[in-house]
């Protein structure tokens, strides 16, 4: 036999035939089962045949294989009944493979027979390598020689990308500028069993499996897995090689980690290392508390109006106070300045537009009075007429802008004389949703009586950042089309706050990536990564939530989202369904895996998942490959992703 395991033939089919690793003959196929007869002696040459390998079944010594059967070992088989086929495998037992020496006699062989499935066949077309996810003919089958693929023809098998997808990567590849294909992630290599003393041990060639970008990049990948058995360590992983990957390619890709554990964020001690320390200059942190090294996730309420005003609203409405008329009105106001083309005449808009001054500033006299700080030189200013002006308070001009304190005593007498504050169109000049700013800002309703007012905003203080100016949303969305990693650390802070803030954060990159779309052009690569996805996606969300319709539309708007959880059954089923990539450890429960056994071909691995507990060992169905691929995924080591090492081979 020759001892070199790589076919150093050119033919891209020959190649994945490797002499070295014969481990017997096809006794018998059909479209969807295959019998294998083995010997002890092959396969201990091949170095195992563990349960859920690979095989490939190919015409013995050729040179023209014209096509090549991929197997998959789905166990042992007895010695079958049918007499002829008996026949048939104690032929094959005494055959010698081309090139075997046949040192040995049948009679020292320990023969045994293996049950497979049929995963498809590779064949060429047009000179590159084809994968059917079938067989088109059976009968010629019998006889042929059967192989244990590892090292480099294991790598083409399990990282088989079909010529369409291929041609639509390279497409896409020169569309962003790049030359020659879509880079491709390493995350790990093929590994079969929890015991893997020989077909990754000394001697073994190991197969890296890469995730390509055209499966990853604006699709649905899944992480599942009980706890402690790799999840998070799989999510920086990618996030990792990704980064590095898009580096190398000059490939802008942002990418955004949604982390409830603070574990990506922080320097993890039982990790020793985090995304933020491997890469500093390119990782933005965010927590909604302040903390030095972090940004805050907050906006500044007496700038960002709509966004602060909807914060508030969405903690009234959770913390269930009861509604009175003026809390009612405060949570159903909005603040959307007066657009011109709706507006009669230029009268009208300026009419309307320092009436809505008027509301903004009885808005922002109710924040600071319940305590909220005012940015930095802050004061709150608006126009105000001189005839209404010199009635309420000659001495006193809001257009030179007024403390927290005068913006008190200014409303104050505002409604000591509010009946008589009359436009010239005899309209009431206090219009009914800056009434009810007054009257929160007084803590008196329209009959006068007390109510609590502005004390309800009181214990949201701490979601205002005085010293912002921007939107925080925007801030993250130019982050990522900056190729940034942006790091939510959701670790702190309330947990309604929260699911409501990763929503917003979550709408705000769909609707900005959308909006470019539909302007004809392409939105920037973004990758969502949820951690502990069942608090932050919820199961029974109508189709019409931020989650299900980026899981639906998100390929539009070039947004992927990766999502982990220990429980299959917490995804909301549109999303299930819409998952392009799916990685699975270890479940330790027939429920969860059945749900995912109605998926591709995961229920081969039933038995597989529950009984291997070995963290990090997945089994990854992804869009281009059309069966599940087993893969022990690389340990993100902080210190060697310093290095830049990307792909190693060695764990
Ligand atoms: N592929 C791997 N190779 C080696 N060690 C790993 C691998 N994956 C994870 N580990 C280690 O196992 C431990 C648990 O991993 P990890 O935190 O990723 O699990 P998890 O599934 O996210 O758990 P949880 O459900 O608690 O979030 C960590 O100490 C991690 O370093
Ligand atoms: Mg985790």
């Amino acid at each position: 036999m020759p001892n070199t395991t790589q076919n150093a033939a050119p033919d891209p089919l020959l190649r994945l035939v490797q002499p070295n690793q014969f481990i017997g003959w096809l006794g018998t196929a059909d479209y969807t089962r295959a019998l294998v007869l083995t010997s002890d002696v092959w396969k201990t040459r091949a170095k195992g045949v563990p349960h859920n390998c690979f095989l490939l079944a190919a015409v013995d010594g050729g040179t023209a294989v014209e096509e090549i059967m991929l197997l998959r070992v789905s166990g042992a088989a007895a010695v079958p009944a049918d007499a002829e086929l008996q026949v048939k495998l104690d032929k094959l037992k005494s055959r010698t493979p081309a090139g075997g020496s046949g040192e040995l006699t049948v009679e020292e062989f320990q023969f045994g027979l293996l049950q497979c499935r049929v995963l498809g066949t590779f064949y060429l077309q047009d000179g590159k390598l084809r994968l059917g996810s079938d067989v088109e003919n059976f009968a010629q089958a019998a006889g042929l020689a059967v192989y244990r693929p590892e090292g480099a023809a294991l790598a083409a098998i399990v990282n088989y990308i079909s010529p369409a997808r291929a041609a639509a990567a390279e497409e896409e590849a020169r569309r962003l500028g790049l030359k020659g294909e879509l880079p491709r992630f390493p995350i790990g290599t093929v590994r079969y069993s929890s015991t893997d003393r020989l077909h990754r041990g000394v001697g073994a060639e190991r197969a890296v499996f890469h995730l390509n970008a055209v499966d990853f990049l604006a699709r649905r990948t899944a992480v599942f897995g009980m706890t402690r058995t790799g999840k998070s360590n799989t999510v920086k992983k990618l996030v990792s090689v990704v980064k590095h990957t898009s580096d190398e390619f000059k490939l802008k890709i942002g990418q955004i980690i949604y982390d409830l554990n603070g574990e990506y964020a922080n320097a993890n001690q039982q990790d020793k290392g985090s995304i933020a320390e491997v890469f500093p200059a390119d990782t933005i942190r965010y927590r909604m508390v302040p903390t030095p090294g972090f940004e805050l996730i907050l906006n500044n309420f007496f700038q960002q109006i709509s966004e602060g005003h909807s914060t508030l609203r969405g903690l009234l409405e959770a913390s269930k106070l009861p509604r009175s008329a003026d809390l009612e009105a405060f949570l159903s106001m909005d603040f959307v300045p007066p657009n011109k083309e709706d507006c009669s005449s230029d009268y009208d808009f300026q009419r309307q537009t320092s009436l809505f001054q008027l509301k903004l500033a009885a808005y922002q006299a109710v924040l600071a009075r319940a305590g909220y700080e005012l940015p930095p030189e802050f004061k709150i200013t608006f126009e105000v007429n001189p005839g209404i002006r010199n009635k309420i308070n000659p001495a006193v001009d809001p257009a030179n802008g007024l403390t927290a304190s005068q913006a008190y005593e200014w409303f104050y007498l505002v409604r000591q004389i509010q009946d008589e504050l009359i436009t010239t169109s005899g309209a009431s000049w206090i219009e009914p949703d800056t009434n009810v700013l007054i009257n929160l800002l007084l803590q008196k309703n329209d009959q006068g009586g007390y109510i609590p007012g502005f004390r309800l905003l009181q214990p949201f203080k701490d979601y205002h950042a005085p010293n912002r100016s921007t939107d925080v949303c925007d801030e993250i969305y130019n982050h990522l089309a900056a190729g940034k990693i942006v790091i939510l650390d959701l670790s702190v802070g309330d947990p309604v706050q929260r699911e409501r803030l990763g929503k917003r954060i979550a709408r705000h990159i769909f609707r900005n990536s959308m909006a470019t779309f539909n302007r004809g052009q392409y939105p920037p690569h973004v990758v969502i990564y949820v951690e502990e996805a069942h608090n932050i996606i919820g199961r029974n969300e109508p189709l019409t939530e931020i989650w299900p319709t980026i899981a639906k539309e998100g390929a539009k708007a070039r947004i992927a989202v990766v999502y982990a959880t220990q429980e299959v059954s917490t995804i909301h089923p549109n999303i299930l369904a819409n998952t392009e990539n799916i990685i699975v450890s270890h479940l330790n429960n027939h429920n969860e895996i059945s749900e995912l056994a109605k998926y591709y071909d995961f229920g081969d691995f039933t038995e597989s998942m529950i009984r291997a507990q070995d963290v990090g060992f997945a089994r990854v169905k992804t869009l281009s490959n059309p069966f599940v691929i087993p893969v022990q995924i690389d340990k993100f080591d902080p210190e060697k992703e310093k290095r830049r090492i990307v792909g190693d081979k060695v764990n």
